[in-house]
Parts: C-alpha cells; sequence; structure tokens
C-alpha cells in the first residue's frame, strides 16, 4: 500500500509556521499581512473558496478585506477596482478569484494587477520570471505540490515526470518547476493534454505522475507503474443527497486500485488542496516582508 502524502497535516504545520513568523513582526509592533480578494458575481464554487482564504487569513493572524462585486459589474469598473487595491499601500497582495463572468475579458484583469501583489502568480511577468528560474510569486497549487514533495523527500532528480493537463494555472507552470534546476525539480517532464495520444505509454513510464484533469476516478492502478509517485490535483464536485453538504468531493485518481501500487499518493480530499491554501499565505508573507523592509 502507497504511503500518503498528507498535504492537510503539512499545511496545517505551514500555517503554524506562517502564524509564528506574524506573530514576530506584530510583537515588534509592525502591522500585519494584509490580503484582499475580489469576488466578481456569486458563483458557488467561487464563493466557498475565497470565504476559506478569509479564513485562512484570520488563522494566521493576517488581515483581510473581501471586495465583493456584482456579477453585472463592466471592465472598466473592475479595472478600476484593480487600480485601488494596486495602489493601497497598506495592502501586500491580492487575488481576483476566477473564474470571472463571459463578458469580461479575464486577460486583461490579470494584465492590470500590479505583479508585485500578485499573489496568485497569474500575471505574466511572475509567469515569465517563473520559467526563467527568476525569483517571482508560484502559483499556489504547483507551489503546494512542490512544497509537499520537498517537505516528503521525494526523490526528483532524473525522475519521469508526467503532468496530465496543461492549464495555466496547475499543469504548464506544474511541468516547468519540476523541470528547473534544483530540487525538488531537474526531473524529465512529458505535459500530456486532451490532445495527447496513447497516454498509457507515458503513464506507465512515469516515476511521478501529476494528475489535474477533473475527471473523477480517470487513473487506474493499470496506467502507473509500481512504486509511482501519484499527485492528485482533480477536485470534482459530486452530487450526493446523502451527503451533509449534499456533495463530496472526487479527484482524478482511482485511490483504491492506485494506492495499491503507488508507493507515495495524495488523497482527495487531504491532499494538493489545503496545500494550495497554504501557499497563498506563504506568497502573502513573502510580499509582507519585502513591503515592510
Ligand atoms: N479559481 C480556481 N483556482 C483559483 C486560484 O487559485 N486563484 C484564483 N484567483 N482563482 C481560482
Amino acid at each position: 500500500m502507497a504511503n500518503i502524502l498528507d498535504g492537510l497535516k503539512l499545511s496545517k504545520q505551514i500555517k503554524q509556521e506562517i502564524k509564528e513568523e506574524v506573530a514576530q513582526y506584530v510583537n515588534k509592533s509592525f502591522r500585519p499581512p494584509h490580503l484582499s480578494a475580489v469576488l466578481v458575481g456569486n458563483n458557488g464554487a467561487s464563493v466557498t473558496y475565497v470565504d476559506n482564504k478569509i479564513k485562512d487569513c484570520h488563522a494566521v493572524g493576517f488581515r483581510s478585506s473581501l471586495v465583493k462585486l456584482p456579477g453585472n459589474i463592466n471592465e472598466n469598473e473592475l479595472l478600476q477596482e484593480i487600480k485601488k487595491l494596486n495602489e493601497d499601500k497598506d495592502l501586500d497582495g491580492f487575488i481576483v478569484q476566477l473564474p470571472l463572468p463571459d463578458h469580461i475579458d479575464q486577460e486583461k484583469i490579470i494584465m492590470a494587477i500590479d505583479p508585485e501583489k500578485d499573489v496568485d502568480g497569474f500575471h505574466p511577468q511572475n509567469f515569465g520570471k517563473m520559467a526563467l528560474e527568476m525569483e517571482s510569486f508560484l502559483p499556489a497549487t504547483p507551489y503546494g505540490i512542490m512544497t509537499m514533495l520537498k517537505r516528503y523527500n521525494v526523490p526528483t532528480q532524473g525522475k519521469n515526470v508526467v503532468v496530465i493537463g496543461r492549464s495555466r494555472i496547475v499543469g504548464r507552470p506544474m511541468s516547468i518547476l519540476m523541470s528547473r534546476k534544483g530540487y525538488p525539480g531537474d526531473a524529465t517532464v512529458t505535459l500530456t493534454h486532451s490532445k495527447t495520444q496513447n497516454l498509457q505509454d507515458f503513464t506507465k513510464n512515469a516515476d511521478i505522475v501529476i494528475t489535474a484533469l477533473g475527471v473523477p476516478n480517470f487513473l487506474k492502478g493499470s496506467m502507473i507503474k509500481k512504486g509511482a509517485v501519484i499527485i492528485d490535483v482533480g477536485i470534482t464536485r459530486i452530487d450526493d443527497s446523502t451527503k451533509e453538504r449534499g456533495f463530496y468531493l472526487a479527484g482524478d485518481v482511482d485511490y483504491n486500485d492506485v494506492s495499491e501500487k503507488a508507493s507515495w499518493i495524495t488523497p482527495v480530499p487531504g491532499g494538493v488542496g489545503p496545500m494550495t491554501r497554504a501557499m497563498l499565505l506563504k506568497n502573502t508573507l513573502i510580499a509582507y516582508k519585502k513591503n515592510i523592509n
């Protein structure tokens, strides 16, 4: 049976470390770090994500603010809101929760965020720096996975890594980070996607498989090599009236099947998700330290 990469436990540890560091600054009479979240409209999942981000801030002693905007806001009005946040000297970082309504050009909005406050790491300047191995904000999910591999001492040098899914916020940055120099990295990376042919030929040869697909139970034991490390980024809500919340969360990995063969595996929930949340705090702390020093 596979060992568990316990993202929930590790995220608690990281949040504790952040909380202690914040307390040290506050004890020296510095203001606390401040993160703001912009929520446009009332998409159910987005509301939950933003609520969680705000809760996380309070748990570690950050100040947080929520900029709640109507779903019918126009692009210029939203750009004005971003400008205010960019110019707010008491704000270390902010995120614009995605997806945005269809009538708003997401790229234009992301481009308007001050890269120094882009704690999601979505601005092309941060993405470019990441690819060039320069210091930058890393997107929270890939950063969380890198941190998990590091803290669990999972070897990556020279390993065959297969990433499934080429999204801007998970798959593509993940493939870049794993190919960068140093640890965790120095891997040989294959970025697969919906047009990849014979995916199994790649996954069967992979030492590490990172799935960010959004198709529940997609990855089966028969598709992996014995002893592989399996990172499951998929989180799909499945309606189920027998559950307390009316739904449950399913990963991309057929957990019972794959864990028989894997050496390490992330559970869903309790794997990558909580690490993502912790790394947004980490990025905000990094922005804060630059601001006050
Ligand atoms: N929507 C889904 N994931 C994310 C994220 O990490 N950041 C933002 N801003 N929106 C998202």
